[in-house]
């Protein structure tokens, strides 16, 4: 009984932190793109890609910046950079498909397009 009364409660423990990892995995593999790039490009594009005017960084949110560039564009600026700016290539660190991915996670940034 003794021993019955001190495993319940660690076997609560153990389960609830098991479920906690469960629900945090899926979220992750739900949003890589977002996770992508709040790790990798937030730091310069703010954490909702509005940009920082002191660096020169674009509001991604704007409709008329989503207007100026085509997919192909953006695609090419991720894979390898802009000369003479703080925007690195990122070609040798991700794949393509992530880097797809990051094309349609700044165009869902769009203000325009509200869900
Ligand atoms: C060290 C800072 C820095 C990091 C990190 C960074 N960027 Fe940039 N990015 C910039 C700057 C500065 C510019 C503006 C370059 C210019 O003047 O044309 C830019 C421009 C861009 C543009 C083109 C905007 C346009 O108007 O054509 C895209 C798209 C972009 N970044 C996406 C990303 C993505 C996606 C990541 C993460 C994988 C990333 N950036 C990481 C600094 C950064």
């Amino acid at each position: 009984m003794r021993f019955l009364l001190r495993t319940i409660p660690i076997m609560a423990i153990i389960s609830t932190v098991a479920l906690a990892l469960a629900v945090t995995s899926q979220a992750a593999a739900k949003s890589s793109a977002a996770q992508h790039f709040s790790s990798t490009c937030s730091m310069c594009h703010g954490p909702d890609g509005k940009g920082y005017p002191a660096i020169h960084t674009p509001n991604f949110t704007s409709p008329k910046w989503q207007a100026s560039v085509t997919n192909a564009q953006i695609t090419q600026v991720i894979t390898d950079g802009v000369k003479g700016t703080a925007m690195q290539g990122f070609g040798s660190r991700l794949k393509p498909a992530q880097i797809h991915e990051l094309v349609l996670y700044i165009r869902s940034l769009n203000s325009a397009k509200k869900k």
